[in-house]
């Protein structure tokens, strides 16, 4: 364990700023359970840091992200900046953290909770037992490659992007997919286009050279249009799902999808030397606000963040058993709520869930 965490707070736009206060209030507990220390510093990001600098991610933020352990972010965006060009939106400043961070790897588990099951949209017998985690490559592929821009030929407009991969990038997160598929079923499902795409037959050509190292584990090749009806189909077969940046972000919504609630889903990225951790979801201006958010993901964020940067697996457990429990007693948050369980607030949810953890 880590004695003291350094930790940039950026809660960004909407209901981001709800649920970053429910996980420092768990993280507060987190502390004195565990005698680790946090220190919190807040910045500025997303559609709040335009509205005061102009810019989605100031120096300032960045720089303090740079200073820190990891950073808890909270979720960016809103319809005010919606009419803003690509390069100035909300979203930016997100891509850029990214880059900067250098955070290659993206982790998104997805887990069908037993209490939820009837919150899937897919049938109890096929969801039940999912566990499975999308790993996405996140700082390069067609995010970020060159060249790139909307420009005039022939008389017309034409808009272009490069999807374009370095070896040493597809080793990196392939190590990575295979180093975790190990602490669990070890399966590794890399999914592709090499049917029509060379960027991905270079992709399939690196991580079955890498898989070489890790033959314990097994792996297997599916083309993405094939791997998104396959987890709609028999999600239970997959466990670690490892893919380029674009297919990554795609899959990761389908797989995101299947558990029911999008409220639920935390998400960790990582790279050499920074760590980074958000809810998936977005930031939901419609109920920001109001109270009822569903804190969960972004608790479970902050749990990824104790086992991953804080080296505190145990309190990570303690976090997502407490989950489990306020689930399984039938509180729920609105976007999951249906009748027969207790509808509850952001508040009182992370009260709750605070309360199981003291208990544990
Ligand atoms: C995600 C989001 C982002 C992405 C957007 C907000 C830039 O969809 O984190 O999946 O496309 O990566
Ligand atoms: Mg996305």
């Amino acid at each position: 364990m880590k004695k003291k965490c350094k930790i940039a707070v950026l809660a960004g736009d909407g209901i981001g700023l709800e649920i970053m206060e429910s996980a420092l209030k768990v993280l507060d507990v987190i502390s004195k359970k565990y005698g680790i220390e946090f220190e919190f510093r807040k910045a500025l990001v997303g559609g709040a840091a335009i509205d005061e600098t102009g810019d989605p991610l100031p120096e300032e933020t960045l720089k303090l992200c740079k200073e820190s352990d990891a950073v808890l972010f909270g979720a960016v965006g809103g319809e005010k900046w919606d009419n803003l060009p690509t390069d100035k939106r909300p979203e930016k400043g997100l891509l850029k953290i990214r880059k900067e961070l250098d955070l290659f790897a993206n982790i998104r588990p997805a887990k069908a909770y037993n209490a939820l099951l009837d919150s899937s949209p897919l049938k109890n017998n096929i969801i039940k037992g999912v566990d499975l985690i999308v790993l996405r490559e996140l700082t390069g592929g067609i995010y970020f490659g060159e060249p790139r821009g909307i420009e005039e030929r022939n008389g017309e407009k034409v808009g272009f992007n490069t999807m374009i991969y370095y070896e040493h990038e597809i080793k990196r997160i392939a190590k990575l997919a295979f180093e975790l598929a190990r602490g669990r079923r070890k399966k590794v499902t890399s999914v592709d286009k090499a049917n029509v795409l060379e960027v991905s037959a270079l992709w399939r050509e690196v991580v079955t050279q890498v898989h070489n190292d890790y033959t314990d584990v097994d792996l297997e090749h599916m083309y993405v249009d094939n791997c998104a009806m396959q987890l709609i189909r028999r999600p239970k077969d997959f466990d670690v799902i490892v893919t380029g940046n674009m297919f990554g972000d795609i899959i990761s919504d389908e797989a995101g999808a299947l558990t029911g609630s999008l409220g639920m889903l935390p998400s960790a990225s990582i790279g050499e030397r920074y760590a980074f951790y958000e809810p998936i979801h977005g930031s939901a201006p419609d109920i920001a606000g109001k109270g009822i958010a569903n804190p969960i993901a972004m608790i479970l964020s902050a749990a990824m963040m104790l086992d991953i940067t804080c080296k505190l697996p145990q309190a990570s457990k303690d976090i997502e058993k407490a989950v489990d429990k306020v689930l399984e007693e039938g509180y729920r948050t609105t976007d999951i709520w249906s009748p027969g369980t207790k509808k509850v607030s952001t508040d009182e949810m992370t009260d709750l869930i605070i309360k199981y953890i003291q208990e544990s």
